[in-house]
Parts: C-alpha cells; sequence; structure tokens
C-alpha cells in the first residue's frame, strides 16, 4: 500500500515568505506561472475578491494571513493595533461571501487574538503570523485524511466526472474531491476523470486540467452542457465536488453546475460525493437557503478573458454557487470521516469526533 505523504503538493497556490504571502496567480493559469506578492489585509481582501486565488481552504488560509498583517510589528496588544485588526476581519469578511472557511479562519484568528491579550503577549505579530502558518499546516494533513477516506469509496478502475477546480490550486494541500481522485490514482481505482469546463471562471477547463495533466491522470474536459450525454453514453461510476459551505441539515452550495450535476447522477443512477472539511461545514446555517450566493459581474458571462461575446447591451446573471440538497448527495466525505447519506444527526455526529 502506498504512503499517502509522499503524495506532495507540486503546485503551491500560496507561500509565505517572511512579512509576506505570494499568491499563484490562478487568472493568469495555464499561460503563465507568476505569484502577486500581498503584504497588508487590503492587498489580500483585494487578491480574494478579484479571485486571483480561490478555492473554500485556500481562501481560510489567505484571510489568516491577511488578518495577521494588521498586527504588523506589534508587539504588545493595544487599542491601536486592536482596532486596525478588527478592521482587517470586517474588510476581509467583506471580500467573498459563500466560501465559510473564510469566516471560519478569520473567528480562528480574532479567537487566537483574544487569547494573546488575556496571557498580556509581547510578541502579538509572531503569534499571529505563527497562527495563520497553522491553520495552513492544518489544511494539508486535512486534504490527506479526506482523500484517505474518500479513495475508499471508489472501486478499481473508475471513470469519474467532476466539476470546478478541488485540486491543490484550491487548498493548502493535495485538494479535497480532485485529492481524492490523486490518491485514488496511486491505488489503482481510476481510469479516466471527466473535467467540466466550469463557465464563467472555467476552473476546470484552466486549473483542474492544468493539474491532471501534471499529475498524469488520463482525463476529457467537457462542456458543462456535455455532462447528461455523456453519463446516458458512458459509465461513469461516481461524481466527486467539493463544497463551499454545508449547512446544518447536509444542504452544500459548491460551484454553480453542481446542482444541476447531482439530478444528472441522480437520473442516471450515479453515486455523487461532495468532499469537503470540517471547516466547510457550517453548523449555524440550518439549511442550504440560508448560505448567502455569491453573485458576480455579469461581465464575468459576457466575456471571456475580455473578449465579448455577446451582442453590446445583452445583460447576463451569475450566481457563482448554486444548492444541493442532501437528498441528492450519496455521500459527504470529511477529515473526520464519511457522512452516508448526510442528515442533521448523522453530520453531528462524525463532526464530534477529533
Ligand atoms: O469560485 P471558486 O473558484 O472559489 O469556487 C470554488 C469551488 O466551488 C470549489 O468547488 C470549492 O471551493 C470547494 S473545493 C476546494
Amino acid at each position: 500500500m502506498p504512503d499517502i505523504s509522499t503524495l506532495t503538493d507540486r503546485v503551491a497556490p500560496l507561500k509565505r515568505k517572511g512579512d509576506a504571502v505570494y499568491f499563484l496567480d490562478q487568472l493568469a493559469l495555464p499561460g503563465t506561472v507568476r505569484y502577486k506578492r500581498c503584504a497588508t489585509p487590503a492587498a489580500v481582501a483585494d487578491a480574494i475578491r478579484t479571485m486571483v486565488l480561490r478555492g473554500a481552504p485556500l481562501i481560510g488560509c489567505a484571510a489568516a494571513y491577511g488578518y495577521a498583517f494588521a498586527a504588523k510589528g506589534a508587539g504588545k496588544a493595544d487599542a491601536a493595533v486592536l482596532g486596525r485588526l478588527a478592521k482587517a476581519e470586517r474588510l476581509l469578511a467583506a471580500s467573498r461571501p459563500t466560501a465559510v472557511n473564510l469566516f471560519w479562519a478569520l473567528k480562528a484568528m480574532s479567537g487566537k487574538t483574544r487569547s494573546l491579550c488575556a496571557a498580556k503577549t509581547t510578541r502579538l505579530y509572531r503569534e499571529l503570523l505563527a497562527a495563520a502558518d497553522a491553520v495552513t499546516r492544518e489544511d494539508v494533513e486535512t486534504n490527506r485524511r479526506m482523500a484517505a477516506h474518500g479513495a475508499a469509496l471508489l472501486k478499481k478502475g473508475s471513470t469519474v466526472m467532476t466539476i470546478c477546480n478541488t485540486g491543490a490550486l484550491a487548498t493548502a494541500g493535495i485538494g479535497t474531491a480532485l485529492g481524492v481522485v490523486r490518491w485514488a490514482r496511486r491505488l489503482g481505482k481510476i481510469k479516466l476523470v471527466y473535467a467540466l469546463e466550469t463557465r464563467p471562471y472555467l476552473q476546470g477547463a484552466r486549473l483542474t486540467m492544468w493539474e491532471l495533466q501534471r499529475e498524469g491522470i488520463p482525463a476529457r474536459l467537457i462542456t458543462d452542457g456535455m455532462a447528461a450525454h455523456i453519463m446516458k453514453t458512458e459509465r461513469i461510476d461516481a461524481v466527486l465536488t467539493g463544497a463551499d459551505r454545508v449547512a446544518a441539515n447536509g444542504d452544500a452550495a459548491n460551484k454553480i453546475g453542481t446542482y444541476g450535476l447531482s439530478l444528472l447522477a441522480k437520473a442516471h443512477g450515479i453515486p455523487f460525493y461532495v468532499v469537503a472539511p470540517s471547516t466547510t461545514v457550517d453548523l449555524a446555517t440550518a439549511g442550504g437557503d440560508d448560505i448567502p450566493i455569491e453573485e458576480r459581474s455579469e461581465r464575468e458571462v459576457l466575456e471571456v478573458r475580455g473578449l465579448r461575446l455577446s451582442p453590446a447591451g445583452a445583460r447576463a446573471r451569475h450566481p457563482a454557487f448554486d444548492v444541493t440538497p442532501a437528498r441528492l448527495i450519496t455521500a459527504l466525505v470529511t477529515d473526520r470521516g464519511v457522512v452516508k447519506p448526510p442528515s442533521r444527526a448523522r453530520l453531528k455526529k462524525v463532526l464530534s469526533k477529533c
């Protein structure tokens, strides 16, 4: 049996060097590999909002650093630095609304600030930077645990379908759903991956295909509208997706198109697995209808990388996420175990495990 820790993250979407973070600019991939330096809360918030980086767990790691940067140079926690931290928290919280990992990370960081204040720290900034490093390191381990749980659900020689990008580019580690695929491939369980292109940001076409190619995993890119036909005419063994927020009842928000894919999977009798860390589960959100869905600029639909597709004056909509109801999810794969099928009670039980 191969060792999962040998599955390293060859793609580094976030690097911390000294007092700055460098984000692999996902707007430029796959053509150009370049990093964007961010050293202030505002720069990090801007990078999240404009999608230089994206993917729920990675957004959480980035926000943790953005928050820490507000304390730069601070030893003791005085009123001025606490004011800067509170402002940074508000700014970062306003960058994107759906992925709960952002809010989870900010809550963890502000909790850390409170405990450092109580302990009368003289190393506030250094301690907060170390806490952001810890959030990032923990994500690496979390990814590995999900990969092990998820791969166990797949049989040898599977053909799977996925949407968006849920790999190393979306996390600090090997990925969520794509992490499962990578590990399952090592175990001889993946024959072929169908990746949906994922209009309009094209996470599937640009990012997932790039990652799969680098890993040498056989893959075919399909447009979002081809999924039903492929499911009907070929054997698809499983659909694997990530999530940006899982509500207490198991409903899961993920990239726009995921809900449709879950309905298609149901119609074709294909297991539909959602792979998400426990930091993506939001027990404070009762159900899918309560999850805030980001509405992005219509320009991102009307244009592809600056090239206008529609006639001048045409209008568009751009809900960036949708919600898959728990009843369409065969199993939710978390770092703490598999919730099969997802329900409020089962979710609570699995999450209570350490
Ligand atoms: O808009 P994005 O690219 O941030 O959306 C990403 C997704 O929807 C992913 O599937 C999700 O974050 C979970 S996988 C890391």
